[in-house]
């Protein structure tokens, strides 16, 4: 029986992943913000003091994002603390659990190799100048990217499988979190066009059953992104990383 954790297990694909896992005959730990503000770098590291001791499979996915620029507690904006901040957080810090287990998986939900419009703001993280829904979505892809390059690069002895996963178009109930226009336009356009939770949760299922062997690998649904693309450039990967550790030990 694998252990399988799921940030953002609650709804959407994550939910429909844990029901599907769990009928399936794995133990799965489903967090929503119930459980931990995974916006909030003190409560995702109390989180992983709470999970079990050996995970097989750690999935990222929870997200929240807001047409208002949201700055938490701790100083940072709410879109790159929980696509950002607390996914480094937690493949770091659940590492050792992760290596207990004999094939041990991080499958981070993301825009890989998405729109070319993402880009990093290193000389504003926090958006604090121009902040848009678009440009902090966009950021949280591109710096998801780094995150994966970033783990295999700092752990090249690791059995950690980090695969980085574009689900695509899903009609997952994401537009909830937008306000009006945005909220009708997003979620009529998902019930037409979007795949549906439960097919995207069997795509997942499947590629749990047989995941790739590589260190990283990164795939639009099942199409694999090369790696050679500038979103996973590797000194890019370095910067983003000891930022991130900067930042997540000050706290
Ligand atoms: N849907 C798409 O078309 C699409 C496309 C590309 C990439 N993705 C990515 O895939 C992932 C899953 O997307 P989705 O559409 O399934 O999202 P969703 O339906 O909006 O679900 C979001 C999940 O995140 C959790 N969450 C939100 N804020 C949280 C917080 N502060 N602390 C802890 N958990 C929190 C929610 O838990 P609660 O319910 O408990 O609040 C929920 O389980 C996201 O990373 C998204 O960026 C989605």
């Amino acid at each position: 029986m694998r252990t399988v954790v799921i940030t953002g297990g609650t709804r959407g694909i994550g939910g429909a992943l844990a029901d599907r896992l769990r009928q399936a005959g794995d133990r799965v730990v489903a967090i929503g913000s119930a459980d931990a503000d995974l916006t909030s770098i003190r409560q995702t590291a109390a989180l992983t003091n709470r999970l079990p001791d050996k995970i097989d499979v750690l999935v990222l996915a929870a997200g929240r994002f807001d047409k208002r620029r949201i700055v938490t507690d701790e100083g940072f904006e709410q879109t790159f603390a929980i696509s950002v901040l607390s996914r480094y957080l937690l493949a770091e810090r659940l590492r050792p659990a992760l290596e207990r287990a004999e094939a041990p998986l991080i499958l981070n939900l993301c825009g890989t190799g998405g729109i070319r419009a993402g880009r990093i703001n290193w000389n504003d993280l926090q958006l604090a100048d121009g902040y848009s829904l678009f440009r902090a979505t966009m950021q949280g892809a591109r710096a998801n990217d780094l995150l994966g390059a970033g783990f295999a690069a700092a752990h090249p002895e690791s059995r950690i499988r980090y695969v980085l996963y574009n689900p695509l178009f899903v009609d997952s109930g994401m537009h909830r979190q937008f306000r009006q226009p945005t909220r009708a336009i997003v979620g009529a356009s998902a019930a037409l066009f979007g795949q549906s939770t439960d097919a995207s949760a069997a795509l997942l299922s499947a590629l749990l059953a047989q995941p790739p062997s590589a260190p990283l690998t990164a795939l639009r649904r099942r199409a694999p992104v090369p790696l050679t693309r500038p979103e996973f450039d590797s000194s890019a990967a370095a910067r983003l990383y000891t930022l991130l550790a900067e930042l997540t030990g000050a706290h």
